[in-house]
Protein backbone atom coordinates (compact mmCIF):
# COMPACT_ATOMS: atom_id res chain seq x y z
CA UNK A 1 0.00 0.00 0.00
CA UNK A 2 0.97 3.52 -0.59
CA UNK A 3 0.26 7.32 0.37
CA UNK A 4 0.11 9.56 -1.91
CA UNK A 5 0.09 13.07 -2.29
CA UNK A 6 -1.60 15.82 -4.18
CA UNK A 7 -0.23 19.16 -4.23
CA UNK A 8 -2.61 21.85 -5.07
CA UNK A 9 -5.77 19.60 -3.32
CA UNK A 10 -8.36 22.33 -3.26
CA UNK A 11 -8.80 23.19 -7.08
CA UNK A 12 -11.19 21.21 -9.03
CA UNK A 13 -8.70 18.57 -10.31
CA UNK A 14 -7.31 17.95 -7.03
CA UNK A 15 -10.74 17.43 -5.27
CA UNK A 16 -11.56 14.88 -7.85
CA UNK A 17 -7.87 13.29 -7.11
CA UNK A 18 -8.87 13.16 -3.30
CA UNK A 19 -12.48 11.49 -4.20
CA UNK A 20 -11.19 8.73 -6.70
CA UNK A 21 -7.71 8.29 -4.64
CA UNK A 22 -9.81 7.99 -0.99
CA UNK A 23 -11.66 4.77 -3.31
CA UNK A 24 -8.00 3.17 -4.69
CA UNK A 25 -7.19 -0.43 -3.38
CA UNK A 26 -3.69 0.21 -3.49
CA UNK A 27 -3.35 3.35 -1.72
CA UNK A 28 -4.44 3.46 1.90
CA UNK A 29 -3.18 7.38 2.96
CA UNK A 30 -3.55 10.88 1.45
CA UNK A 31 -1.85 13.65 2.09
CA UNK A 32 -2.91 17.16 1.10
CA UNK A 33 -1.96 20.82 0.20
CA UNK A 34 -3.31 23.90 0.16
CA UNK A 35 -1.43 27.28 0.55
CA UNK A 36 -4.98 29.16 1.16
CA UNK A 37 -6.44 26.46 3.78
CA UNK A 38 -3.37 25.43 5.07
CA UNK A 39 -4.21 24.38 8.66
CA UNK A 40 -7.68 23.23 7.52
CA UNK A 41 -9.21 20.17 6.12
CA UNK A 42 -10.50 19.81 2.70
CA UNK A 43 -13.93 18.65 4.01
CA UNK A 44 -14.22 22.46 4.99
CA UNK A 45 -13.92 23.15 1.15
CA UNK A 46 -15.45 20.37 0.00
CA UNK A 47 -18.28 18.75 2.27
CA UNK A 48 -18.82 15.77 -0.11
CA UNK A 49 -15.15 14.62 1.11
CA UNK A 50 -16.53 14.47 4.98
CA UNK A 51 -14.69 11.82 6.42
CA UNK A 52 -12.43 10.62 3.66
CA UNK A 53 -8.85 12.56 4.86
CA UNK A 54 -8.24 13.24 8.88
CA UNK A 55 -5.21 15.00 8.20
CA UNK A 56 -5.47 18.85 7.89
CA UNK A 57 -3.59 20.76 4.66
CA UNK A 58 -0.27 20.73 4.96
CA UNK A 59 2.49 22.67 2.19
CA UNK A 60 3.41 20.96 -0.81
CA UNK A 61 7.20 20.47 0.67
CA UNK A 62 5.78 18.19 3.51
CA UNK A 63 3.31 16.86 0.83
CA UNK A 64 6.23 15.39 -1.15
CA UNK A 65 8.40 14.18 1.94
CA UNK A 66 5.09 12.43 3.35
CA UNK A 67 4.55 11.00 -0.07
CA UNK A 68 5.16 7.95 -2.21
CA UNK A 69 4.04 9.39 -5.51
CA UNK A 70 2.82 13.14 -5.93
CA UNK A 71 -0.19 14.69 -7.96
CA UNK A 72 0.35 18.23 -8.59
CA UNK A 73 -2.81 19.91 -9.46
CA UNK A 74 -1.69 23.55 -9.27
CA UNK A 75 -1.97 25.88 -12.23
CA UNK A 76 0.63 25.90 -14.73
CA UNK A 77 4.19 27.17 -14.19
CA UNK A 78 4.44 27.12 -10.38
CA UNK A 79 4.86 23.48 -9.81
CA UNK A 80 8.32 22.38 -11.26
CA UNK A 81 9.73 22.39 -7.27
CA UNK A 82 7.90 19.89 -6.58
CA UNK A 83 8.64 17.81 -9.38
CA UNK A 84 13.04 18.59 -8.06
CA UNK A 85 11.91 17.85 -4.68
CA UNK A 86 10.27 14.41 -5.96
CA UNK A 87 13.17 13.87 -8.38
CA UNK A 88 15.80 14.38 -5.71
CA UNK A 89 13.38 11.93 -3.34
CA UNK A 90 13.17 9.14 -5.77
CA UNK A 91 9.10 9.12 -6.21
CA UNK A 92 7.29 9.90 -9.36
CA UNK A 93 5.61 13.09 -9.87
CA UNK A 94 2.48 13.20 -12.00
CA UNK A 95 1.34 16.81 -13.04
CA UNK A 96 -1.84 17.92 -14.35
CA UNK A 97 -0.23 20.97 -15.59
CA UNK A 98 1.35 21.62 -18.74
CA UNK A 99 4.50 22.43 -17.44
CA UNK A 100 5.54 18.52 -18.58
CA UNK A 101 3.46 18.13 -21.71
CA UNK A 102 6.11 19.58 -24.11
CA UNK A 103 8.71 16.95 -23.89
CA UNK A 104 11.91 19.80 -24.38
CA UNK A 105 10.09 21.75 -26.00
CA UNK A 106 10.63 25.20 -23.74
CA UNK A 107 9.56 27.40 -26.81
CA UNK A 108 6.20 26.06 -27.69
CA UNK A 109 5.63 26.15 -24.24
CA UNK A 110 6.94 29.70 -23.47
CA UNK A 111 4.64 30.65 -26.57
CA UNK A 112 1.53 29.70 -25.96
CA UNK A 113 1.84 29.79 -21.69
CA UNK A 114 3.60 33.26 -21.72
CA UNK A 115 5.99 31.28 -19.77
CA UNK A 116 9.56 30.07 -19.30
CA UNK A 117 10.81 26.32 -17.35
CA UNK A 118 12.63 26.76 -13.56
CA UNK A 119 13.53 23.50 -13.99
CA UNK A 120 14.58 22.66 -17.71
CA UNK A 121 17.02 19.67 -16.65
CA UNK A 122 13.96 17.77 -15.45
CA UNK A 123 12.06 18.30 -19.17
CA UNK A 124 13.79 15.82 -20.83
CA UNK A 125 12.34 13.14 -18.19
CA UNK A 126 8.96 13.71 -18.71
CA UNK A 127 6.84 11.58 -20.44
CA UNK A 128 3.73 12.63 -22.13
CA UNK A 129 0.53 10.93 -20.11
CA UNK A 130 -1.95 9.08 -22.83
CA UNK A 131 -2.06 6.12 -22.50
CA UNK A 132 -3.56 4.86 -25.31
CA UNK A 133 -0.40 5.98 -26.83
CA UNK A 134 2.45 6.27 -24.52
CA UNK A 135 1.90 3.26 -22.45
CA UNK A 136 5.31 1.90 -22.64
CA UNK A 137 7.64 5.18 -21.91
CA UNK A 138 5.06 5.93 -19.26
CA UNK A 139 5.59 2.48 -17.42
CA UNK A 140 8.44 3.51 -14.34
CA UNK A 141 8.40 7.47 -15.87
CA UNK A 142 9.92 9.46 -13.42
CA UNK A 143 7.66 12.16 -14.49
CA UNK A 144 4.28 12.41 -16.25
CA UNK A 145 3.07 15.14 -17.92
CA UNK A 146 -0.66 14.87 -17.87
CA UNK A 147 -2.91 15.70 -21.02
CA UNK A 148 -4.87 18.33 -21.54
CA UNK A 149 -8.67 17.33 -21.30
CA UNK A 150 -9.50 18.93 -25.16
CA UNK A 151 -6.26 17.23 -26.43
CA UNK A 152 -7.63 13.96 -24.81
CA UNK A 153 -11.08 13.99 -25.99
CA UNK A 154 -9.68 15.53 -30.01
CA UNK A 155 -6.55 12.64 -29.93
CA UNK A 156 -8.50 9.91 -28.84
CA UNK A 157 -11.13 10.76 -31.26
CA UNK A 158 -8.33 10.93 -34.33
CA UNK A 159 -5.51 8.19 -33.18
CA UNK A 160 -7.18 5.51 -35.23
CA UNK A 161 -8.10 7.64 -38.35
CA UNK A 162 -4.73 9.16 -38.33
CA UNK A 163 -3.11 5.92 -37.80
CA UNK A 164 -4.78 3.83 -40.43
CA UNK A 165 -4.73 6.07 -43.22
CA UNK A 166 -8.31 6.21 -43.37
CA UNK A 167 -8.50 10.11 -43.75
CA UNK A 168 -7.05 12.07 -46.80
CA UNK A 169 -4.36 14.42 -45.91
CA UNK A 170 -6.56 17.53 -45.83
CA UNK A 171 -7.72 19.69 -42.88
CA UNK A 172 -8.79 18.18 -39.36
CA UNK A 173 -11.81 20.17 -38.05
CA UNK A 174 -12.11 19.63 -34.57
CA UNK A 175 -15.07 21.69 -32.29
CA UNK A 176 -15.36 20.63 -28.88
CA UNK A 177 -17.89 21.91 -25.95
CA UNK A 178 -16.38 21.99 -22.36
CA UNK A 179 -18.55 22.18 -18.86
CA UNK A 180 -17.42 25.09 -16.90
CA UNK A 181 -15.21 22.72 -14.47
CA UNK A 182 -12.74 23.03 -16.80
CA UNK A 183 -12.04 26.71 -15.59
CA UNK A 184 -11.04 25.62 -12.23
CA UNK A 185 -12.50 26.94 -9.07
CA UNK A 186 -11.50 31.22 -9.44
CA UNK A 187 -14.69 32.31 -10.41
CA UNK A 188 -14.50 34.79 -13.10
CA UNK A 189 -17.28 36.49 -15.62
CA UNK A 190 -17.38 34.19 -17.87
CA UNK A 191 -18.28 31.77 -15.43
CA UNK A 192 -20.87 33.74 -13.69
CA UNK A 193 -23.81 32.03 -13.60
CA UNK A 194 -25.86 34.20 -15.53
CA UNK A 195 -23.07 34.32 -18.25
CA UNK A 196 -22.44 30.76 -19.04
CA UNK A 197 -25.81 28.93 -18.13
CA UNK A 198 -28.33 28.67 -20.76
CA UNK A 199 -26.42 29.37 -23.43
CA UNK A 200 -23.36 27.77 -25.27
CA UNK A 201 -20.76 29.89 -27.36
CA UNK A 202 -17.68 29.55 -28.53
CA UNK A 203 -14.14 31.34 -26.85
CA UNK A 204 -10.40 31.32 -27.72
CA UNK A 205 -11.36 31.09 -31.19
CA UNK A 206 -8.34 30.21 -33.58
CA UNK A 207 -5.84 30.67 -30.53
CA UNK A 208 -6.91 27.94 -27.78
CA UNK A 209 -3.51 26.85 -25.96
CA UNK A 210 -4.85 23.30 -26.39
CA UNK A 211 -3.96 23.92 -30.19
CA UNK A 212 -0.18 22.98 -30.07
CA UNK A 213 -0.82 20.06 -27.80
CA UNK A 214 -3.44 18.71 -30.11
CA UNK A 215 -0.90 19.24 -33.22
CA UNK A 216 1.50 17.18 -31.40
CA UNK A 217 -0.50 14.53 -30.58
CA UNK A 218 -2.09 14.34 -34.41
CA UNK A 219 1.16 14.45 -36.22
CA UNK A 220 2.69 11.60 -33.63
CA UNK A 221 -0.16 9.32 -35.03
CA UNK A 222 -0.19 10.04 -38.52
CA UNK A 223 3.50 10.03 -38.95
CA UNK A 224 3.24 13.71 -40.71
CA UNK A 225 1.51 17.33 -40.19
CA UNK A 226 -1.52 17.27 -39.42
CA UNK A 227 -3.50 20.61 -40.46
CA UNK A 228 -6.10 21.37 -38.08
CA UNK A 229 -8.66 23.99 -37.08
CA UNK A 230 -10.12 23.62 -33.42
CA UNK A 231 -12.45 25.76 -31.52
CA UNK A 232 -13.90 25.23 -28.54
CA UNK A 233 -17.09 26.51 -26.57
CA UNK A 234 -18.35 26.73 -23.00
CA UNK A 235 -21.51 24.63 -22.78
CA UNK A 236 -23.77 24.77 -19.68
CA UNK A 237 -23.00 22.10 -18.09
CA UNK A 238 -20.30 21.19 -15.06
CA UNK A 239 -18.98 18.44 -16.69
CA UNK A 240 -17.61 16.95 -19.80
CA UNK A 241 -16.25 17.92 -23.20
CA UNK A 242 -17.80 16.90 -26.32
CA UNK A 243 -15.66 16.52 -28.89
CA UNK A 244 -17.07 16.10 -32.95
CA UNK A 245 -13.98 15.95 -35.62
CA UNK A 246 -14.11 16.16 -39.59
CA UNK A 247 -11.92 14.91 -41.62
CA UNK A 248 -11.67 14.32 -45.41
CA UNK A 249 -11.93 10.26 -46.28
CA UNK A 250 -9.35 8.54 -47.96
CA UNK A 251 -11.67 6.88 -50.09
CA UNK A 252 -14.88 8.41 -50.30
CA UNK A 253 -17.57 6.39 -51.00
CA UNK A 254 -17.85 5.77 -54.67
CA UNK A 255 -21.23 6.25 -55.84
CA UNK A 256 -22.03 9.18 -53.49
CA UNK A 257 -19.14 11.42 -54.04
CA UNK A 258 -19.15 14.18 -55.20
CA UNK A 259 -22.74 15.00 -53.88
CA UNK A 260 -23.87 17.92 -55.85
CA UNK A 261 -26.99 17.80 -53.07
CA UNK A 262 -27.37 15.89 -49.72
CA UNK A 263 -29.03 13.07 -49.61
CA UNK A 264 -29.94 10.44 -47.71
CA UNK A 265 -27.42 7.73 -47.06
CA UNK A 266 -27.46 4.64 -49.50
CA UNK A 267 -26.29 1.53 -48.88
CA UNK A 268 -23.07 1.82 -50.18
CA UNK A 269 -22.28 4.84 -47.49
CA UNK A 270 -23.49 2.41 -44.53
CA UNK A 271 -21.24 -0.17 -45.29
CA UNK A 272 -17.87 2.26 -45.35
CA UNK A 273 -19.68 3.79 -42.21
CA UNK A 274 -19.61 0.47 -40.65
CA UNK A 275 -16.04 -0.53 -42.37
CA UNK A 276 -14.32 2.56 -40.54
CA UNK A 277 -16.32 1.98 -36.91
CA UNK A 278 -15.31 -1.72 -37.07
CA UNK A 279 -11.37 -0.41 -37.70
CA UNK A 280 -11.97 1.98 -34.63
CA UNK A 281 -13.82 -0.90 -32.44
CA UNK A 282 -10.75 -3.81 -33.60
CA UNK A 283 -7.85 -0.54 -32.98
CA UNK A 284 -9.06 0.33 -29.60
CA UNK A 285 -10.37 -3.49 -28.18
CA UNK A 286 -7.45 -3.82 -25.60
CA UNK A 287 -8.02 -0.38 -24.33
CA UNK A 288 -10.30 -0.37 -20.72
CA UNK A 289 -11.46 2.82 -21.19
CA UNK A 290 -12.20 3.79 -24.59
CA UNK A 291 -15.85 2.27 -26.09
CA UNK A 292 -16.29 2.46 -29.38
CA UNK A 293 -19.92 2.92 -29.83
CA UNK A 294 -22.79 0.41 -32.19
CA UNK A 295 -24.04 1.84 -35.23
CA UNK A 296 -26.93 4.29 -34.31
CA UNK A 297 -25.10 5.21 -31.31
CA UNK A 298 -23.93 8.42 -30.67
CA UNK A 299 -21.34 9.61 -27.94
CA UNK A 300 -22.35 12.06 -25.82
CA UNK A 301 -21.28 13.32 -21.82
CA UNK A 302 -23.83 11.93 -20.06
CA UNK A 303 -22.62 8.32 -20.60
CA UNK A 304 -19.41 9.11 -19.17
CA UNK A 305 -19.96 11.17 -16.33
CA UNK A 306 -17.94 10.94 -13.24
CA UNK A 307 -15.87 7.95 -15.23
CA UNK A 308 -12.95 7.46 -16.87
CA UNK A 309 -14.21 6.47 -20.12
CA UNK A 310 -14.16 7.93 -23.25
CA UNK A 311 -16.90 6.93 -25.99
CA UNK A 312 -16.34 7.18 -29.22
CA UNK A 313 -18.85 7.29 -32.36
CA UNK A 314 -18.08 6.70 -35.95
CA UNK A 315 -20.51 8.12 -39.09
CA UNK A 316 -19.96 9.38 -42.44
CA UNK A 317 -21.32 12.17 -43.76
CA UNK A 318 -24.21 12.47 -46.79
CA UNK A 319 -21.65 13.15 -49.44
CA UNK A 320 -19.81 10.29 -48.14
CA UNK A 321 -16.54 12.44 -48.55
CA UNK A 322 -16.23 13.15 -44.78
CA UNK A 323 -15.58 11.17 -41.99
CA UNK A 324 -17.57 12.24 -38.23
CA UNK A 325 -16.07 11.48 -35.15
CA UNK A 326 -17.75 12.15 -31.82
CA UNK A 327 -16.12 11.73 -28.61
CA UNK A 328 -17.41 11.51 -25.25
CA UNK A 329 -15.45 12.39 -21.85
CA UNK A 330 -15.70 13.66 -18.20
CA UNK A 331 -13.04 16.16 -18.28
CA UNK A 332 -12.25 15.79 -14.39
CA UNK A 333 -12.25 12.48 -14.95
CA UNK A 334 -10.00 11.43 -18.37
CA UNK A 335 -9.26 14.55 -18.78
CA UNK A 336 -7.65 15.53 -15.70
CA UNK A 337 -7.86 13.21 -12.62
CA UNK A 338 -9.23 9.75 -13.54
CA UNK A 339 -6.08 9.83 -16.26
CA UNK A 340 -3.79 10.94 -14.15
CA UNK A 341 -4.56 7.85 -11.84
CA UNK A 342 -4.89 5.59 -14.70
CA UNK A 343 -0.91 7.01 -15.22
CA UNK A 344 0.08 6.77 -11.76
CA UNK A 345 -1.38 2.61 -12.21
CA UNK A 346 0.82 2.19 -15.07
CA UNK A 347 3.82 4.16 -13.66
CA UNK A 348 4.03 2.04 -10.02
CA UNK A 349 2.79 -1.73 -12.09
CA UNK A 350 -0.73 -1.28 -10.49
CA UNK A 351 -3.99 -2.69 -12.36
CA UNK A 352 -4.78 -0.12 -14.72
CA UNK A 353 -8.22 0.06 -13.89
CA UNK A 354 -7.44 0.20 -9.82
CA UNK A 355 -9.54 2.84 -8.24
CA UNK A 356 -11.13 4.35 -12.07
CA UNK A 357 -13.10 1.39 -13.42
CA UNK A 358 -16.53 2.81 -12.04
CA UNK A 359 -19.86 3.17 -14.04
CA UNK A 360 -20.67 6.20 -15.41
CA UNK A 361 -23.33 8.09 -13.26
CA UNK A 362 -26.25 8.87 -16.28
CA UNK A 363 -28.19 10.78 -14.74
N1 LIG B 1 -10.38 21.59 -14.54
C1 LIG B 1 -10.10 20.75 -15.53
O1 LIG B 1 -11.02 20.24 -16.20
C2 LIG B 1 -8.68 20.39 -15.86
C3 LIG B 1 -8.47 19.41 -16.84
C4 LIG B 1 -7.14 19.06 -17.18
C5 LIG B 1 -6.08 19.71 -16.56
N2 LIG B 1 -6.32 20.68 -15.62
C6 LIG B 1 -5.15 21.32 -15.03
O2 LIG B 1 -5.08 20.95 -13.65
C7 LIG B 1 -4.54 22.04 -12.90
C8 LIG B 1 -5.55 22.41 -11.81
O3 LIG B 1 -6.76 22.81 -12.45
P1 LIG B 1 -8.07 23.15 -11.65
O4 LIG B 1 -9.14 23.27 -12.64
O5 LIG B 1 -8.21 22.21 -10.51
O6 LIG B 1 -7.68 24.61 -11.09
P2 LIG B 1 -8.24 25.33 -9.82
O7 LIG B 1 -9.59 24.83 -9.49
O8 LIG B 1 -8.04 26.78 -10.07
O9 LIG B 1 -7.25 24.86 -8.65
C9 LIG B 1 -5.87 25.16 -8.62
C10 LIG B 1 -5.45 25.14 -7.15
O10 LIG B 1 -4.04 25.35 -7.09
C11 LIG B 1 -3.74 26.02 -5.86
N3 LIG B 1 -2.64 26.99 -6.06
C12 LIG B 1 -1.41 26.89 -5.54
N4 LIG B 1 -0.61 27.85 -6.00
C13 LIG B 1 -1.35 28.62 -6.80
C14 LIG B 1 -1.08 29.78 -7.54
N5 LIG B 1 0.14 30.33 -7.57
N6 LIG B 1 -2.09 30.32 -8.22
C15 LIG B 1 -3.34 29.77 -8.21
N7 LIG B 1 -3.63 28.64 -7.53
C16 LIG B 1 -2.65 28.08 -6.83
C17 LIG B 1 -5.02 26.67 -5.37
O11 LIG B 1 -5.31 26.09 -4.12
P3 LIG B 1 -4.75 26.68 -2.76
O12 LIG B 1 -4.90 28.15 -2.81
O13 LIG B 1 -5.60 26.03 -1.72
O14 LIG B 1 -3.32 26.23 -2.69
C18 LIG B 1 -6.09 26.26 -6.36
O15 LIG B 1 -7.25 25.76 -5.70
C19 LIG B 1 -4.31 23.20 -13.89
O16 LIG B 1 -2.97 23.21 -14.29
C20 LIG B 1 -5.23 22.83 -15.05
O17 LIG B 1 -4.80 23.36 -16.26
C21 LIG B 1 -7.59 21.01 -15.24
Amino acid sequence: MKTAGIIGSTGYAGAELVRLLSAHPQIDRLVLSSTSFEGGRIEDVYPNLIGKVAAPLVSGEAVVADSDVVFSALPHGVGERFARLCMDKGIPFIDLSADFRFGDDEETFSAWYGKVWEARELHPKAVYGLPELNRAQIRGAAIVGNPGCYPTGASLALYPALKLGLIAGGTVIIDSASGVTGAGRSPSQATHFPDCSDSIAPYKVGDHRHVPEIARNLAIMAGRPVPLVFTPHLAPMNRGILTTAYAPLAAPVGSAAPASAPRPPNKEMLAVAASVRAAYAEFYKEEPFVRVLPSGAIASTRNVRASNYCDISVHIDQGGTTLIIVSAIDNMVKGAAGQAIQNMNIVLGFRETDGINAIPAAF
